[in-house]
C-alpha cells in the first residue's frame, strides 16, 4: 500500500513543492490549502485535494475526517507546513496580532496533530515533520511574533517527542533558512493589517520593512528554492529513525553553531546586525 502523508498549506511554496514531488515519487498526498480556489488549483493539477484552514477547528476535523475516510482510516505522515510571518516590532504588536500568529502558527498545528495522533499509535508506525525555521532557535528584531511562534513550535516538538519515546512515531523538526517562496509577499499582508506603521515609533525603519517585503527574488544570500525542504521531508519519510532537527540553509547551520558556542552578548550583536540590515 501506498504511503500517505497529510500536508498542509499547499498553495504555495514549500507546501506546493513537498505535495507534487511526493505525488510523483509514488506518496499518496493529501494537499490542504485554506482557501477553496487554491484547492481547485491543485486539483486541476492533479493533486488530491480539500480545505484545511488552520485557524478553524471545524474546518481542521472536517480534514482529518476527509483524510480517514479517503486512506481507510490510516495515515503514515503528517507535514505540519502552513504558516505566515507578521513582521513588526515587539511592541507594535498588539494582543490581537499574536493570537492572531498563534492561532496559525501553532494552535492549529497542535489541534491537528492530537487528531492524528490516535491514527498513528493504532497503526504503531508514524512520522510527523515540523516545517520550524532558523527563526524558531534564533531571534531576530522585528521577528518576535513568528519567532515566538516557532520557539513554540520547537518546544511543544521536543515535548511531544520524549513523550512519543518507544512509540515508533516520530517528530522531526525542518529548520529552513530562506527559501525562495511566498513567504514575504504573504508577510507583507498581515504586516499592513496588523501593525500601525504611521503612528509606531519605528515608522522610519519600518520604511525599510516594507521595501524588503516588496521585493522580488531572493533578498538574502544563500536563498534555497523549495526542493532543499523537500530532500528532508524525503530523509524523515524514508528513514527507520528519523533526527529531531534537520537544518536547511547555510545560514542555520551557521547560526546553529554559533549558538552552540558564543556567549549571548556576542551572538546578539551578529542577530542585531543580521536582523537589522534585512529589515
Ligand atoms: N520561506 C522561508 O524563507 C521559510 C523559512 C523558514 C521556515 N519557513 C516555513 O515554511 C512554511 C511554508 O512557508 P513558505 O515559505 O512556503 O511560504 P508561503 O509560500 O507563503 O506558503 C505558506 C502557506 O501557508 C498557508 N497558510 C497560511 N495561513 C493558513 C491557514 N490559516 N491555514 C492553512 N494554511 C495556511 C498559505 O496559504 P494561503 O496562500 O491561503 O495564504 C500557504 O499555502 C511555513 O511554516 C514557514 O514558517 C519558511
Amino acid at each position: 500500500m501506498k504511503k500517505s502523508i497529510l500536508i498542509t498549506g499547499c498553495s504555495s511554496g514549500i507546501g506546493y513543492c513537498v505535495a507534487h514531488e511526493l505525488q510523483t515519487r509514488g506518496y499518496r498526498v493529501f494537499a490542504t490549502a485554506r482557501r477553496q480556489e487554491s484547492v481547485d488549483m491543485l486539483l486541476a493539477e492533479g493533486l488530491e485535494s480539500f480545505q484545511l484552514d488552520l485557524n478553524d477547528s471545524s474546518s481542521i476535523q472536517r480534514a482529518v475526517e476527509e483524510t480517514l475516510n479517503r486512506s481507510n482510516g490510516q495515515l503514515y505522515a503528517l507535514f505540519n507546513n502552513g504558516a505566515y510571518g507578521l513582521p513588526g516590532a515587539v511592541e507594535d504588536l498588539s494582543r490581537e496580532a499574536m493570537r492572531a500568529q498563534f492561532e496559525t502558527n501553532f494552535f492549529g498545528w497542535v489541534e491537528l496533530t492530537n487528531l492524528i495522533l490516535p491514527v498513528m499509535r493504532k497503526q504503531e508506525q508514524g512520522r510527523i515533520i515540523q516545517n520550524s525555521s532558523i527563526l524558531g532557535f534564533a531571534a531576530m528584531p522585528f521577528r518576535g511574533a513568528y519567532n515566538a511562534s516557532k520557539f513554540a513550535v520547537e518546544g511543544w516538538s521536543d515535548t511531544l517527542r520524549l513523550e512519543l519515546r518507544g512509540s515508533n512515531i516520530f517528530v522531526s523538526l525542518i529548520e529552513p533558512g530562506p527559501i525562495a517562496t511566498k513567504f514575504r509577499a504573504n508577510a507583507m499582508k498581515a504586516f499592513e493589517r496588523y501593525i500601525d506603521i504611521e503612528h509606531s515609533i519605528h515608522r522610519e525603519k519600518y520604511l525599510i520593512v516594507q521595501d524588503r517585503l516588496n521585493k522580488q527574488g531572493p533578498t538574502v544570500p544563500f536563498t534555497l528554492p523549495p526542493e532543499a525542504v523537500l530532500k528532508k521531508v524525503i530523509c524523515i519519510l524514508e528513514s527507520r529513525t528519523p533526527d529531531a532537527r534537520y537544518y536547511v540553509t547555510f545560514p542555520t547551520h551557521m547560526f546553529g553553531l554559533l549558538k552552540r558556542i558564543l556567549p549571548v552578548s556576542v551572538l546578539d550583536k551578529l542577530l542585531a546586525k543580521a536582523g537589522h540590515k534585512h529589515q
